[in-house]
């Protein structure tokens, strides 16, 4: 059972390290170019585990162009606007039973992969596991956390199901297994709305949102217009939203959103599936989102998109 994994950023290696420590044999794909600029024969991956030590792994690596043998599953762990692109650059090796389980930030993506990979089996993720990376093919692990999983689109038969389940068994990581996924999805939705944003535009750390009173009107302001078009919508809100955010602040109170340090480096954020799928989903349902659509112009003023 070979998993194929796409996205080497803090992800794709911090779950190319549990499938490794699980003994089994992932192969993480790169880029072409990438996988060329390697200067060795027998690349390695590190892991620093939360408790200081640092464990390293043989692994094998491959470019879309480079594969020999068809994908039964395959994980996306790329950035929001780079997955649709990721699985189309596979698209001739996927099995016809091929599971591609997406774990992306935001929403838009993963509905855009389910309806054009409608033959294949297409799973959606939301995880709170914490990592980020030191070095090429070195992650560290920032925190535990739990990972749901369910089906995007049409409802697998139990043999999938069970075909999945049993691939990610031996992995030491709590996976919890949810249908319809898109509550979770939609919870994470809320989190990354309210945090990841407004960490870019005050280039500070997860917690620090709950620092000032302006801040944390912010917060709550940002999540209300969530809970709001997740309504319209027809989704239903079980728990407290705002809670959930601020919870995440707080278990998160040390690291930087990976929207900050995309903004950091210069790079494209995913703000356009986060907030940018908020206020494109809001403007269909006709619900306002001043707060949202403010902070996206206060980030476009600074450069960060
Ligand atoms: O994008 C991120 O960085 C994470 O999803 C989260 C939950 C905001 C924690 O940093």
């Amino acid at each position: 059972m070979t998993w194929h994994i796409m996205g080497a950023g803090s992800m794709g290696c911090l779950w190319t390290a549990q499938f490794l420590k699980a003994g089994m044999k992932p192969t993480l794909l790169l880029r072409e170019q990438r996988l060329h600029t390697l200067q060795t024969k027998d690349p390695v991956l590190a892991i620093e585990e939360l408790d200081g030590t640092t464990h390293h792994y043989p692994i094998n690596l491959e470019s879309p162009q480079s594969l020999t043998t068809s994908i039964e599953y395959l994980l996306v762990c790329t950035k929001a606007q780079d997955a649709e692109a990721a699985v189309h650059s596979v698209a001739d090796q996927l099995s016809d039973q091929c599971q591609i389980l997406l774990m992306q930030n935001g929403l838009g993506s993963q509905q855009a992969i389910a309806q054009h990979f409608s033959s294949q089996t297409v799973w959606a993720a939301s995880t709170t596991e914490g990592a980020w990376m030191k070095d090429f093919l070195h992650v560290c692990h920032a925190g535990h956390g739990s990972t749901w999983i369910g089906p995007m689109g049409h409802t697998p038969d139990e043999s999938t199901w069970q075909g999945l389940r049993s691939s990610l068994e031996k992995l030491p990581v709590d996976i919890q297994y949810t249908h319809p996924i898109e509550l979770k999805l939609w919870d994470k939705l809320a989190v990354n709305c309210a945090i990841n944003g407004l960490t870019a535009l005050y280039d500070c750390k997860n917690g620090e949102l709950l620092d000032t009173e302006e801040r944390r009107a912010r917060l709550a302001a940002l999540t209300e217009e969530v809970t709001q078009v997740r309504s319209a919508a027809g989704i239903p809100t079980p728990g407290n939203l705002l809670e959930l955010v601020k919870q995440v602040c707080r278990d998160t109170a040390m690291n930087n959103s990976s929207t900050c340090m995309d903004a950091r480096q210069g790079r494209k954020t995913e703000l356009t599936f986060i907030n940018g799928y908020l206020i494109e989903q809001a403007a269909k349902l006709g619900v306002k989102t001043p707060a949202n659509q403010q902070l996206m112009r206060e980030l476009a003023n600074l450069g960060i998109q």
